[in-house]
């Protein structure tokens, strides 16, 4: 029995000797090195590519290197009967969270633009919102988006949060279900997309979306570039309705050389580091994992194949 690591284009080494370290008898190979594809029960995942894991009989369960499954989930090819699972990690939560609200501080007291006014050595002091009159919508509220919601209650902001069925967290207004998505939107000066990605929320981020914001709403997408239609948020922040963006993550990665969100003034760009999974913290629920594959026990963060997260 064996453990495939799969990740191209991302250095495997610290998840291998995570691995080695924490279950020293693992027989792990590396993907694409010659192994025996008849061998591999369990694969830890990112960016495979696509239709591979069709060429392994034996194989149970894709985990995912990440909280987000999206790229597990997209391949077409992968057999019905393989089982995925996510990262829930209390790092990955408390990076998320203290990420966003970096984010919401950094627009709520004006940081970006005064970069530009000291580039051009502008003394120029312009008011601002206290944090409790500004009320932030978190688009997609799970684990990360409760750990966002409370580093954002702590600095005393009016947070709101919307999902598909209600949920119940203190102090967060929480909105759910298609009939009171309008109602969240009106209400979210600064909007901060959480979402998994599945076919029904790609490109949610649009240009209907946006109207709905209020005047002057920020856009924060710190869950997968596929959530936003580029020329939408471009269009609705020239226009003056949106008053700028911050962005962690793209269609393409990394964004290229000539697109117009690298010089846009109100739009902030961070290569994909809101939180970042720590092997060593993460590994322990993946062998967890491996071992009740292998007692043929129920599997931790499971993912519902059909839902998509
Ligand atoms: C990062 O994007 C993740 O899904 O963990």
């Amino acid at each position: 029995m064996s453990f495939l690591v799969v990740s191209p284009g991302k250095d495997p080494k610290a998840w291998v000797e995570a691995l080695k370290n924490q279950h020293p008898g693992l027989n792990v190979y590396v993907y694409p090195e010659d192994h025996d594809k008849e061998e591999v029960e369990f694969a830890l995942s990112w960016n495979h590519p696509r239709g591979i894991f069709q060429n392994y009989p034996n194989l149970k369960v894709v985990a995912s290197m990440g909280a987000g499954v999206d790229h597990i989930t997209s391949d077409k090819e992968l057999p019905e009967n393989i089982k995925i699972t996510k990262v829930v990690d209390d790092r990955l939560e408390e990076d998320m969270g203290t990420f966003v609200l970096s984010l919401v501080l950094a627009h709520q007291r004006n940081l970006l633009e005064y970069r530009e006014k000291q580039i051009n050595e502008k003394w120029e002091p312009v008011s601002y919102t206290r944090n409790d009159q500004v009320k932030v919508g978190i688009l997609g509220i799970g684990n990360l988006g409760q750990s966002v919601s409370k580093c954002l209650l702590k600095n005393g902001f009016q947070v709101r949060g919307f999902s598909k069925n209600k949920k119940d967290f203190d102090h967060v207004e929480s909105f759910a279900g298609e009939d009171e998505f309008d109602d969240f939107l009106e209400q979210s000066d600064i909007l901060v997309n959480m979402l998994p990605l599945t076919a029904e929320t790609e490109k949610i981020l649009n240009k209907e979306l946006f109207e709905k914001l209020p005047k002057d709403a920020y856009v924060i997408n710190v869950a997968r570039g596929e959530h936003l239609v580029e020329q939408d948020l471009l269009a609705k922040i020239d226009d003056g309705h949106l008053s700028g963006a911050a962005l962690d993550v793209f269609w393409e990665e990394p964004i290229r050389p000539e697109h117009p969100f690298w010089k846009h003034p109100k739009i902030r760009v961070t290569p994909h580091v809101a939180s970042v999974t720590h092997p060593e913290s993460v590994v322990p629920q993946i062998i967890e994992n491996y071992e009740r594959m292998k007692e043929e026990e129920e599997l931790k963060n499971l993912v519902k194949r059909d839902r998509g997260y």
